[in-house]
């Protein structure tokens, strides 16, 4: 089974600015199928909260910072997003919420699938049952 897992990103530092990348398969696990951002978040709200049966994703606080809380089925594992040449890997089948997030932060968030709400488990019970194998 494959692991979440903090990548860093190049960072090439410039006076007239930084630039970072990713590119599959040197930082990036996977192909880009899709790609989407999330912004504008009112503080104290919580994104995500659900799992992909086959959606893997990787993660990049563009701007800002936000927790990215990751759950196996068995324990819990929180991520803090706050540089923008980190990218979080996560594998499919892992339950995640993205809270806390900073004012004028943005989330970028890249897939390996295009979107289906098919892919999407949304019972915390049923993917512990899934994951645990009942
Ligand atoms: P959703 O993934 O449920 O957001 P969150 O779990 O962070 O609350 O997506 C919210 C809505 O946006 C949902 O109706 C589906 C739609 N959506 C797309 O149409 N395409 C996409 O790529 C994504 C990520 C969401």
């Amino acid at each position: 089974m494959q692991k979440p897992e903090l990548i860093e990103l190049p960072k090439i530092v410039d006076p007239r600015g930084n630039l970072s990348f990713f590119e599959y398969p040197k930082q990036l696990p996977f192909e880009i199928a899709r790609t989407y951002w999330i912004y504008d978040v009112p503080g104290g709200e919580i994104r995500g909260s659900h799992a992909f049966r086959e959606q893997q994703e990787f993660i990049v606080a563009l701007s800002g910072s936000f927790d990215v809380v990751l759950h196996d089925g068995k324990d819990e594992l929180r991520f803090s997003l706050n540089r923008s040449y980190h990218g979080l890997f996560i594998p499919n089948l892992f339950w995640r919420s993205l809270e806390n997030f900073s004012t004028n932060s943005i989330a970028l968030i890249v897939s390996n699938k295009k979107f289906s709400h098919l892919d999407y488990i949304r019972d915390f019970e049923e993917f512990k049952n899934l994951k645990n194998g009942f």
